[in-house]
């Protein structure tokens, strides 16, 4: 099975991405780690990407696709967290899972958007691994350092509560049509979980969902 996780910045997709990760074996692609990634190597699409980024505006929709395409040739069930984000990245994306004849399902983060700035603005994130922590929902060890390598914690340069506002704003314009395009009653694809539980309980949900074999929506 392979997921698409949907939802606003913040409602929890990257930290479900890695229980999965190591409860399953699935193979997180989360586009906002490989774009930061970009960024701190300097590669030209890093320098392309940046600007975007920091200003909580969408990566143009051609980059994004070709550098999806190379992280698809790769097997394994994956999760893709954070992809696609337009109507014509999810288009380009049916038409890359049609040719390797793979599907799959869509995981709505239905969340208020109330806690997201409070999620946001209280994230540390390790950077080389992509794990987050929140300074009051799940804190680390010790403050400021990651749990699995000692290394120093950041907060992201486009945490910051004016670049947040644009980036949902970004969502809700550009991203929420995808629920429909998901929704379809034609080809029913998409599953909803309740992301404003807690942590521990919102993975329980998707446990669940994928013993289930994705509510009856997953086929390869
Ligand atoms: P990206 O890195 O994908 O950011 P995002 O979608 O804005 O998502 P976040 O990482 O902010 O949130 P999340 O849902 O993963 O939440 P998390 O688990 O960390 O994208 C960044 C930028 O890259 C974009 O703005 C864009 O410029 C570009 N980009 C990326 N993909 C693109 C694409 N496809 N097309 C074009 N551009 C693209 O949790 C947040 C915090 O809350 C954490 O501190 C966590 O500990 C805490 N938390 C999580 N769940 C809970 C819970 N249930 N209860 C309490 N706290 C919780």
């Amino acid at each position: 099975m392979n997921l698409i996780f949907l939802g606003p910045p913040g409602a929890g997709k990257g930290t479900q991405a890695k229980a999965l990760q190591e409860r399953f074996g699935f193979r997180q692609i989360s586009t906002g780690d490989i774009l930061r990634a970009n960024v701190r190597q300097g590669t030209p699409l890093g320098v392309e990407a940046k600007g975007y980024m920091d200003d909580g505006k969408l990566v143009p929709d051609d980059l994004i696709i070709r550098m999806m395409d190379a992280e698809l040739e790769q097997g394994g069930n994956v999760i893709l967290d954070g992809f696609p984000r337009t109507v014509p990245q999810a288009q380009a994306l049916d038409d890359l899972l049609g040719r390797k004849h793979r599907s799959a399902v869509a995981v709505l983060f239905d969340v208020d958007q109330d806690v997201l700035i409070d999620r946001l603005t209280g994230r540390w994130t390790h950077l080389p691994s992509g794990r987050v922590y929140h300074e009051r929902y799940a804190p680390p060890k010790v403050a400021g350092i990651d749990d699995v390598t000692g290394e120093p914690l950041v907060q992201r340069d486009d945490d910051k509560e004016t670049t947040i506002r644009k980036r949902l704003a970004e969502y809700e314009q550009l991203t929420t049509p995808l629920i429909g395009y998901y929704d379809n009653p034609a080809d029913p694809r998409l599953v909803k979980v309740d992301a404003l539980a807690p942590i521990d309980a919102v993975t329980k949900q998707l446990v669940d969902m994928i013993q289930n074999d994705g509510g009856g929506r997953a086929s390869a």
